[in-house]
């Protein structure tokens, strides 16, 4: 039996792909027989569609819409539609991976920064563009978008970035009202952040994400999942506990990896797969919403944090203990 196979009744099991992988065909079927959906790592970022040299070429068309670009895009959007997968888009509104000549007046960062009117328009636009483009050229395929990555600190404030010190910390929000605008209906809208068993950060999120679903334009919370087997799996437990009894939302793992402080120990990594994956089908069980869990990436060998060896397959495709921990998890 496959990942997929194993978790099929209980949540999706995901992956993330990026343009390595799609030169490798024996890992493209993996990827297909293991997984029922699919983020993409890099390209889909604001950093990679949005496109500079065509944004300044003409200001009047492009200055409060930046011009986008997505044919980058195409081998994975490709392989996902033809092996009929879902897919998470990720992500439309980031501090990080987003260039800063979005936020600067006629795209000039020598200039002044963007007032919050101007902002609006770029950011409404920008998240027309991407959700429209891929429903024309993907129509059906983007079952769920991160809209709003990372806006947190650990503090549990609002994160002092160019989208909150150009439109305030209401973008939040403004992100969440174009999204709905613009995606189609059943698509689910997710708030996605890290290092979530903070307290503070804890306070932050659900304090924000209530105001979200006040006003109707949120329907999940991703917890990202970057965690080492130093992590104490009740109180991560607890924590996505915490999260569905406050908000009653749609809970995702939208981004696990897990690596091991120290010499790397598989079997002992297979373990802890297990005992973590086994903590979510409990909650699962015990009626909190988790609809998936994503990992960040496939082999170790191409993980952002390859030299840890955080995931369940090797290099060479291989299945390790923390593959089998998953299995053994969902029986
Ligand atoms: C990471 C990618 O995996 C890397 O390849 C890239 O260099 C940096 O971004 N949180 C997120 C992801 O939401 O988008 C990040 O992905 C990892 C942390």
């Amino acid at each position: 039996m496959t990942l997929k196979q194993s978790y099929s009744g209980i949540f999706q099991i995901g992956a993330t792909i990026s343009d390595r992988m799609m030169k490798n065909e024996a890992l493209k079927e993996l990827i297909k027989s293991e997984f029922d959906v699919i983020t993409n790592e890099n390209n889909l970022k604001p950093i990679n569609v949005l496109d500079f040299e065509k944004s300044v070429s003409d200001l009047t068309k492009y200055n409060e819409s930046p011009a986008v670009k997505f044919e980058h895009l195409r081998p994975e959007l490709d392989f996902i539609r033809d092996s009929k997968l879902d897919m998470r888009g990720h992500t439309l509104c980031w501090h990080n991976q987003t260039p800063d000549w979005l936020f600067y007046e006629n795209y000039d960062i020598k200039g002044k920064l963007a007032d919050r009117e101007l902002m609006l328009k770029r950011l409404e636009n920008y998240i027309a563009s991407v959700i429209g483009w891929m429903n024309e050229n993907y129509p059906g395929q983007v079952t769920s978008w991160d809209v709003v990555n990372e806006s947190i600190t650990d503090e549990g404030g609002v994160r002092d970035r160019l989208w909150y010190k150009t439109v305030g910390a209401d973008y939040i929000l403004k992100a969440f009202t174009f999204a709905k605008k613009y995606a189609p209906e059943g698509v689910k809208l997710f708030y996605n952040d890290y290092n979530c068993w903070l307290p503070d950060k804890k306070r932050g999120i659900i304090n924000l994400v209530k105001q979200l679903k006040e006003a109707g334009v949120v329907d999940g919370l991703g917890l990202q999942g970057h965690i080492n087997t130093s992590m104490n799996i009740e109180l991560y437990k607890q924590t996505v506990r915490d999260y569905f009894s406050a908000l009653g939302l749609e809970i995702r793992i939208t981004e696990l990896d897990i690596d091991m402080p120290g010499n790397c120990d598989f079997e002992y990594q297979g373990k802890y797969f297990r005992d973590y994956m086994k903590a979510l089908i409990d909650l699962k069980n015990e009626g909190v919403n988790i609809v998936g869990v994503t990992l960040w990436g496939v082999t170790d060998d191409l993980s952002w944090k390859s030299g840890k060896n955080p995931l369940p397959f090797s290099a060479d495709l291989s299945k390790k203990p923390a593959y089998f921990g998953m299995i053994e998890a969902a029986k």
